[in-house]
């Protein structure tokens, strides 16, 4: 599930701050949860090579942006790892396919048996017809443009635990949302 896949197209100097304030978490005793894993060789033999086959890594940039729609793409390409989620996958390999960004996933190949919808500019199947501003109150509250509220992982992704998406700044909720606009329309429809 630990998105390092995404995470590791971040800039080295967020991954050494981020540390920095895991540091400074209060240790907690508590003794871990079991694995569940218990395919024979999945982590020895099949988890490395379904990585070195299937696991594209972001490209960290040798510096965070700091504004613009360059801020939003390294927030949902990154940092957000969007992609985890909103590209879709294949179903026999679950394999990302990168040239349908954001396109979206249904129930069968979206995470933990969700469908994550189609986040790109098309307007039939995708969020075409959010504005900016639709896209920013939705990371910033959870209030969908047709009066609903973000649901299931979302809604957790929204709303975090101690942060969520919610706790962002203004700007970069713009940054996101100027990106989502520009990039490019994906049709499918995610049902
Ligand atoms: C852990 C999986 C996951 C991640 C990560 C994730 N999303 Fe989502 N997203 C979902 C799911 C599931 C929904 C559907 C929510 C619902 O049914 O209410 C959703 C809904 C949305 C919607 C509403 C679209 C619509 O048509 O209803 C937008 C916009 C969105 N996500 C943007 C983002 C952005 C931007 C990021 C990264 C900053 C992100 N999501 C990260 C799972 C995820």
């Amino acid at each position: 599930m630990h998105p390092f896949t995404s995470f590791n197209g971040m800039a080295e100097e967020d991954l050494h701050v981020l540390v920095a304030f895991l540091r400074t978490v209060p240790p907690v005793h508590r003794t871990n949860t079991p694995k569940k894993i218990v395919v024979p060789m999945f982590e020895s033999v099949f988890l490395p090579v379904w990585l070195a086959t299937f696991a594209a890594r972001e490209t960290p940039p040798a510096a965070a942006p700091v504004a613009g729609i360059l801020r939003g793409e390294y927030l949902v390409r990154a940092v957000g790892h969007c992609g985890e989620c909103h590209t879709p996958r294949s179903a026999m390999t679950m394999a990302v396919d990168s040239s349908r960004f954001l396109g979206g996933n249904s129930k069968r190949t979206g995470p933990e048996g969700e469908a994550a919808p189609n986040i790109t500019p098309d307007r039939g199947t995708g969020i075409g017809n959010w504005t900016e501003e639709q896209i920013v109150t939705y990371l910033g509250t959870g209030n969908r443009p047709d009066g609903d509220v973000a649901g299931g992982l979302m809604g957790g992704n929204i709303q975090g635990t101690l942060a969520g998406y919610k706790d962002m700044t203004p700007a970069d909720l713009r940054a996101i949302a100027r990106y989502l606009k520009s990039i490019p329309a994906v049709r499918n429809k995610v049902d």
